[in-house]
């Protein structure tokens, strides 16, 4: 693998201590943004010419309250998402993407993993050892299959066949600011993390029905 050379800006905000996140391609000047939950002028001042595009984790509406005003913004730039958006949040054209598709902006190749479960069209984009999550797992532990659209079986898969099994030193940068810190190593993330450690598809949902009856933060939506 060749390594390249990048920088990540995180922004917290939007409806439930939501992230956005700026990357930036330091060879190329190339930027994009994963989710789109923060204001634009909040981003602005650290956007150098222009956003390249514009990555979705899926189309709960927190994730894609700010698409059309950066949209608007840079008409040039890529609306990306799973090809088969549940939720159509945006006017702009779309650019559809689907599992073990690779996308590349400057020359930071990004791996688009679908991972249904929290929503039918989550995906995960992985840059390098850094992996965006989006509401699949977040830092501590997945995201919750509330929705009505949501499938705890489908998310058992998603994140024990696809995520658990990337190499132990990725780092989880999630759709919100629900842990202990911003991101994890996955490997840190097992360690703390009872929803991570399921022996098998049905103690996983076990532990899911568990959590949602003893949580504690009921404010938290995802
Ligand atoms: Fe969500």
């Amino acid at each position: 693998m060749t390594e390249t050379d990048f920088s990540i800006r995180t922004f917290r905000g939007g409806y439930d201590d939501n992230f956005t996140y700026l990357v930036s391609c330091m060879q190329t000047g190339t930027q994009f943004i994963i989710d789109a939950a923060i204001p634009l002028h909040k981003i602005k001042p650290y956007i150098h010419t222009k956003i390249h595009a514009v990555l979705i984790t899926h189309t709960h509406g927190d994730h894609t309250a700010h698409l059309d005003e950066i949209l608007n913004e840079f008409p040039d730039a890529k609306y990306i998402g799973y090809e088969n958006l549940v939720n159509q949040n945006s006017k702009f054209e779309f650019s559809p993407v689907n599992d073990k598709d690779r996308i590349l902006l400057g020359k930071l190749n990004i791996d688009v993993i679908y991972t249904p479960g929290h929503f039918p069209d989550s995906v995960c984009y992985l840059m390098e050892n850094i992996i965006f999550t989006g509401d699949t797992l977040f830092v501590g532990r997945t995201g919750r299959t509330i929705s009505a659209k949501s499938s705890t079986n489908d998310l058992y898969h998603s994140v024990y066949d696809k995520i658990l099994s990337l190499p132990s030193n990725t780092l989880i940068y999630p759709g919100h600011d629900y842990g202990e810190k911003p991101n994890i190593s996955l490997a840190d993330n097992i360690k703390i993390s009872p929803l991570l450690q399921a022996k098998s598809e049905k103690d996983f949902i076990d532990r899911m029905a568990y959590y949602e009856a003893n949580r504690k933060q009921k404010k938290r939506r995802n």
